[in-house]
C-alpha cells in the first residue's frame, strides 16, 4: 500500500501540462468496439481506469497496442459478441460505456452493473429508459444487466432523459449510432466529453449532430471505419490544478487545456480573489492576496462541476469569511468533510449544503481519499496545511490523475508517495530535509 505526504505550506511555481480527459476517455475506449478498423487514438491519459477499461477490451479478444505513452491503436474486430467480463466491470463506474456500445453493436449485451466511486445512489434508470424506448429488453438481476433486441438492431425514437445526465446521454449515442433510423436525445447533458464522444464516433463515419446543446440527434449508420482521434484536455484536472495554486499562493502556467471548459471554474475562482490569464492554450494562475468567501452550488455543464466540489470547499475553508456550497448532482459528496474538519477546518453539512467559516489556516494531519475527487482535495488541502500531512487509499487519487505526484514535485510541491509502511515511510520522509 502506498500513501502521500506533503509538506505544506510552500506556493507554487512554474507550469503543468494537462493529460487528455478522463470522462471522455473512458467513454471513447468502449466506443471503438462499434468501429470496424483500427482506430488510432492520442492523448489518453495514464491513469488505473483507463488501464482497466483497456483491459477489459483485451480480454473480450480486442488488439490493442501502445504506439507511445499516450497513443493506442485499438482494433475491436477480434470481439465476436455482446458479452462483458463482471469482475472487471463492476471495479469502474464508466463500465456502463460497454453496455451501450455492445447494444449498439450486436444487438445484445451482458454485463456487471457499474462500480466506482461511492457518493450516494447512482442509478442507471435513464440508460434504461433510453435502450428499452429503442426496443431493447432491459433485465437487471443479481447485480447483472442483460439487453436484448428482438431482430439484432436497435430502432432509432425520441428519448426525453428526465433528469440531464451525462452517463445516459453517452451511452444512449453509443446504442443510438448503429441504429435503424434517427435517434433524438432530448434534455441531453452538454458536458465537453459528451462532445468530444460525438466528434470521435462522427470522425469514424457516424452521422451525430447537436453535441453540446440539449438536444442530439443521431442517425443510424451501416458501417463506421477505423481513423485516428485525440482526446480532449481534462478539464477538471486542470481545474484542480488551479485550485492547488488558489490555495497555496504562487504563479503557475496551467497548458494543454481548453480555457472555454474552464470557465465555469475560473469564474468562480476570479471570485475570490484569484487572478487568471487566458494565454492561447494555456491559463496562468496567480494568487497574491487572501482568498475571498463565496457561494458555490454545482451543477450540470456548464454550471459549476460536482467534480470540482470538493477542491473549492477546501479553498473555501481557508478563505475569509463565511461561504455556503450546495452539491446539487450526488446525494452524498460531503463525506470527505469529516478530513478537512479534522485538519482544523470549520464546515458543517446539512443535507445538500456545506457552511464552510473560514480559518486563518489548515494543520496537517492523517487523512483519507474518500473518493477520486475527495483524494484530490486532500491533496489540496496538504499543500495549503501547516506540517507533514500523509493521505491513505490515494488509489482513488491514481483512478483519475496522471502522475499528480510528479506535476506537483514540478512546480515546487514537496510531495512524495511513500510505503505504508512506518518505517520505510520515515526514512523516505528525509527527502524534505
Ligand atoms: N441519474 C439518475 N438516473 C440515471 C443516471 C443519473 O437519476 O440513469 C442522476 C444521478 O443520480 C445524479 C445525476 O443524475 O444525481 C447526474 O448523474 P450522471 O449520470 O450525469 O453521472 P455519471 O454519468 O454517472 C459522470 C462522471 C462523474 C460526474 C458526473 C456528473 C463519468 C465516468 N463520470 O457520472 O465523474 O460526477 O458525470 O458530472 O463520466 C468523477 O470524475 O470524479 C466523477 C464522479
Amino acid at each position: 500500500m502506498t500513501e502521500y505526504i506533503i509538506r505544506g505550506g510552500k506556493p507554487l511555481y512554474g507550469e503543468i501540462e494537462i493529460s487528455g480527459a478522463k470522462n471522455a476517455a473512458v467513454a471513447i475506449i468502449p466506443a471503438t468496439l462499434l468501429v470496424d478498423g483500427v482506430c488510432r487514438i492520442e492523448n489518453i491519459p495514464q491513469i488505473s481506469d483507463v488501464t482497466l477499461f483497456l483491459n477489459i477490451l483485451k480480454t473480450m479478444g480486442a488488439d490493442v497496442r501502445t504506439v507511445n505513452k499516450h497513443t493506442m491503436d485499438i482494433d475491436c474486430r477480434g470481439i465476436s459478441k455482446g458479452e462483458g467480463p463482471g469482475d472487471m466491470m463492476r471495479s469502474i463506474r464508466a463500465s456502463y460505456y460497454l453496455i451501450g456500445a455492445m447494444l449498439g453493436k450486436f444487438g445484445s449485451a451482458c454485463g456487471a452493473m457499474p462500480g466506482g466511486c461511492d457518493f450516494g445512489v447512482r442509478p442507471i434508470d435513464q440508460h434504461i429508459k433510453g435502450f428499452t424506448a429503442m426496443g431493447a429488453t432491459v433485465d437487471v438481476r443479481d447485480g447483472m444487466i442483460i439487453a436484448n433486441t428482438p431482430n439484432g438492431r436497435l430502432k432509432g425514437t425520441n428519448v426525453y432523459l428526465d433528469v440531464v445526465s451525462v452517463g445516459a446521454t453517452m451511452n444512449i449515442m453509443l446504442a443510438a449510432v448503429k441504429a435503424e433510423g434517427r435517434t433524438v436525445i432530448e434534455n441531453a447533458a452538454k458536458e465537453p466529453h459528451i462532445v468530444d464522444l460525438a466528434n470521435f464516433l462522427n470522425s469514424m463515419g457516424a452521422d451525430i449532430k447537436g453535441a453540446g446543446t440539449s438536444v442530439i440527434k443521431i442517425n443510424g449508420v451501416e458501417h463506421m471505419n477505423g481513423g485516428f482521434y485525440s482526446i480532449i484536455p481534462d478539464q477538471i484536472e486542470a481545474g484542480t490544478y488551479l485550485a492547488a495554486v488558489a490555495g497555496t499562493g504562487g504563479e503557475v502556467l496551467v497548458k494543454n487545456v481548453i480555457p472555454k471548459h474552464l470557465e465555469c471554474i475560473t469564474a468562480k475562482l476570479e471570485e475570490m480573489g484569484v487572478e487568471i490569464e487566458e494565454q492561447g492554450d494555456a491559463v496562468l494562475v496567480r494568487r497574491t492576496g487572501p482568498l475571498k468567501c463565496t457561494n458555490v452550488k454545482t451543477m450540470p455543464y456548464p454550471g459549476f462541476p460536482t467534480d470540482m466540489q470538493p477542491q473549492i470547499t477546501t479553498l473555501l475553508a481557508i478563505a475569509q469569511g463565511t461561504s455556503m456550497v450546495t452539491e446539487d448532482v450526488w446525494d452524498d459528496r460531503f463525506r470527505y468533510v469529516s478530513q478537512l474538519n479534522r485538519m482544523g477546518a470549520n464546515i458543517r453539512v446539512d443535507g445538500k449544503v456545506a457552511v464552510i467559516q473560514g480559518v486563518e489556516e489548515l494543520r496537517a494531519a492523517p487523512v483519507k481519499a474518500c473518493d477520486l475527487r475527495a483524494g484530490a482535495a486532500m491533496v489540496i488541502a496538504g499543500l495549503c496545511a501547516n506540517g507533514n500531512t500523509r493521505i491513505e487509499d490515494i488509489r482513488y487519487i491514481e483512478r483519475g490523475y496522471e502522475n499528480i505526484v510528479e506535476k506537483l514535485r514540478g512546480v515546487g510541491a514537496d510531495i512524495i508517495s511513500v510505503s505504508s509502511d512506518p518505517e520505510n515511510a520515515d526514512k523516505q520522509l528525509e527527502v524534505f530535509a
